[in-house]
């Protein structure tokens, strides 16, 4: 956990009102740190020293919808569940969604560029955001706000603001493209022998679901084990060794429901999947995806979390957990892996009672080697934030990091912005 220890918040309503913070900051050298709903998992929205917090949580007004584009204008602030209520309600959705909706904010989500559980089927917010609106470090207000799915006109200045993690500026407003809402969405919940069989029925689900799958998600034994554990969720399969959650969203019951049972009996009948069951209904849809959702919340019960989040190549999307599990042995109490597997991006979890340099050393670099040796990504979808902003130099080489600072100099010459955050501490 990183702890600060700020005395200042600030609660800005408007763009005007983050401007003037920033310029009266800018010309005192004044450090801040940009806040959304604190759900951040690297340690990027808590002040390490004394940093001015500023918060958006009052910055939390939808601008415009527009009902036939899908087009969703809004503040920062906005917390990702009601925006989801909000395009809902006019049958769109919003195109990413998170374990955190409840408390995220739409700028904190663009800040991290944040993947979550609709990233397979919606794609990155790189491509979704179709504007922002931002507040540089001297208060200068930059509106490239615009709607538009196409617009070629010099750099797309937005994508680097997109996952910047609060460090080269300030996200005030949002412009981004929500899909239809889905009229038919199918949950199933499967057992699965072993990791082969997972990646099997990965290959097996894309050939037969295509365009109608939305989530492929997994958990292993032990993630189970936590969630029952500690939360007192039920497992609606037999034990197994891995569970998949397979989501597919359509605009036709009939023909979704039909192409689902051909694939689970195809899943079933070879032995791929040894236990399953379908949601019939919201509440049963809802109870299945808590049982993946919640596996953050029921870790962080299980005593001190070593978090690693992790792109690798599918087919050793697995590898990494089996041997840390037999490198680690009594040092940890678990060593779980679960994710988002249509995506390659792998949660990779270690508990222990409490916090071990003796464990951490075991793990780092360790983890981090073991990725690049894969050229896989430290970071696949959290950030660096504070705690592994050191780790940057596995993922990017030396001249990218360098040209990161550049950037970083430009837009933020005085290092206000979130500093110790995202790049390397330097020597
Ligand atoms: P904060 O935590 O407040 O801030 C995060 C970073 O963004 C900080 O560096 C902060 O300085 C910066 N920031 C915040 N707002 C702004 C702004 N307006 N302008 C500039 N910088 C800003 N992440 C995923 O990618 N996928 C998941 O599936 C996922 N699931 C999660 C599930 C749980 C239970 C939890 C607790 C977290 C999860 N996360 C996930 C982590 C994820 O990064 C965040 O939940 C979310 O995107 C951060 O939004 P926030 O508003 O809470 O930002
Ligand atoms: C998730 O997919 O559940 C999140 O990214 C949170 C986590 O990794 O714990
Ligand atoms: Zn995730």
């Amino acid at each position: 956990m990183a702890r600060g220890c700020s005395q200042v918040m600030l609660r800005p309503r408007s763009s005007e009102e983050v401007s003037r913070i920033l310029r009266h900051c800018h010309e005192r050298n004044l450090a801040v740190n940009p806040q959304g709903g604190n759900t951040g998992l690297v340690g990027g929205s808590v002040p390490v020293f004394d940093e001015i917090i500023l918060s958006t949580a009052l910055m939390n007004q939808v601008t415009s919808f527009d009902s036939v584009s899908g087009i969703l204008v809004c503040q920062a602030g906005c917390v990702l569940e009601k925006l989801s209520q909000y395009v809902q309600e006019r049958d769109f959705v919003m195109p990413l969604d998170l374990g955190a909706k409840g408390s995220c904010h739409i700028g904190g989500n663009v800040a991290t560029n944040a993947g979550g559980l609709r990233f397979l089927r919606y794609g990155s917010l790189r491509g979704t955001v179709l504007g922002l609106e931002v507040v540089l470090a001297d208060g200068t207000i930059l509106d490239c706000l615009t709607s538009l799915r196409k617009d070629n006109t010099g750099y797309d200045l937005k994508q680097l603001f997109i996952g910047s993690e609060g460090t080269l500026g300030v996200i005030t407003a949002v412009s981004i493209l929500c899909p239809p809402r889905p009229k038919a969405v199918n949950v199933a919940f499967l057992g699965c022998p072993g990791f082969a069989e997972v990646l099997q029925t990965f290959s097996t689900c894309k050939g037969m679901l295509g365009e109608i799958l939305s989530a492929f998600e997994f958990m292993d034994a032990g993630c189970m084990q936590l969630v029952q554990q500690h939360l007192h969720l039920h497992n609606p399969v037999q034990e197994s060794p891995f569970y998949l959650l397979v989501e597919t969203s359509g605009s036709s019951a009939e023909h979704d429901t039909e192409k689902l049972s051909c694939f689970l009996e195809q899943v079933l009948g070879s032995g791929l999947v040894t236990d399953g069951t379908v949601a019939a209904d919201e509440s049963k849809a809802q109870a299945l995806w808590a049982l993946r959702e919640r596996i953050t919340e029921a870790l962080s019960r299980d005593g001190y979390v070593y978090k690693y989040d992790l792109s690798l190549p599918v087919e050793q999307l697995y590898d990494l957990v089996a041997d840390l599990r037999a490198r680690l042995s009594s040092l940890a109490r678990h060593v779980v892996g679960y994710g988002h597997l249509g995506d390659g991006n792998l949660h990779l979890n270690v508990t222990a009672e409490t916090f071990s340099a003796a464990l951490l050393d075991a793990l780092e670099p360790y983890v981090y080697a073991w990725t690049a040796g894969r050229r896989g990504s430290v970071s696949a979808e959290h950030g660096l934030g504070f705690r592994k902003r050191d780790t940057l130099g596995h993922s990017k080489p030396p001249a990218a990091v360098q040209l990161m600072w550049q950037v970083k100099a430009l837009l933020d010459p005085r290092g206000i912005l979130n500093p110790y955050k995202t790049l390397p501490a330097r020597a």
